[in-house]
């Protein structure tokens, strides 16, 4: 399989394939706590004690392109997958009809070393369907059981998690994935007024 096939089915979506994590310019401290978790012998011991980051801040700070470029660095030595919450909560749904999305559900929950669920909590700012909470927590606790690692990425902060997902889910996020604030400013703001000088200012 190519490079860009197996990217394509680990979750990188196009978007990322260029992109290493040195393309990310904001939050240096943020930067040097995944390059450190990412040296082999970290990386290693992440992946035996089942820990992860959850990665919380503003719109556009560069949390899904973190995410994205270091599984793809992750994916060099072990199995990653990378899926938005939404698309959990829908393929969770499926699966109570449908036998091969429950199958390949489960399997994407048992084989995967490094599992990435992007933007918790993007839809319902108010307070989470019963479904979204229910899917949340099945996956957590697969993950914390089994000492899997997991990421996550998010606008809502580790407090504001208990109001939104409840007791349970704010706990065993809290015991698997390391907080992480990642802090900067809004940089497809700064991409959009680059494309605009690019493509709409002309002599
Ligand atoms: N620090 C950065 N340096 C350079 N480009 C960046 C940086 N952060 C983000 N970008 C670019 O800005 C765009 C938005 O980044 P990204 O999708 O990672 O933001 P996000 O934090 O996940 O936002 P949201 O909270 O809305 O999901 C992407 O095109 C990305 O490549
Ligand atoms: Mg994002």
């Amino acid at each position: 399989m190519n490079e860009k096939a197996y990217f394509l089915r680990s979750g990188i979506m196009e978007l990322w394939h260029d992109k290493t994590l040195d393309d990310f310019t904001q939050d240096r401290k943020v930067l040097k706590i995944i390059k450190n978790y990412l040296r082999p012998e970290k990386l290693a011991e992440a992946k035996k004690e089942g820990v992860g980051f959850y990665l919380h801040g503003k719109n556009g700070t560069g949390k899904t392109l973190l995410l994205n470029t270091a599984f793809k660095e992750i994916l060099k030595i072990y199995k990653v997958r990378i899926i938005s919450f939404q698309t959990l909560v829908t393929n969770f749904a499926n699966g109570w009809y449908d036998q091969d999305k429950r199958s390949e559900y489960v399997q994407m929950m048992q084989s995967t070393d490094f599992l990435g669920i992007d933007e918790i909590g993007k839809q319902h700012k108010q307070k989470e369907s019963e479904l979204a909470i229910t899917v949340l927590d099945t996956v957590l606790r697969y993950r914390v059981q089994r000492k899997k690692p997991l990421w996550c990425t998010s606008n809502v902060t580790a407090e504001e998690m208990e109001g939104l997902y409840g007791k349970d889910i704010a706990s065993m996020l809290a015991e698997c994935c390391l907080p992480l604030e990642v802090a900067g400013e809004d940089m497809r703001i700064v991409v959009n007024k680059k494309n605009r000088r690019r493509f709409l200012d002309y002599e």
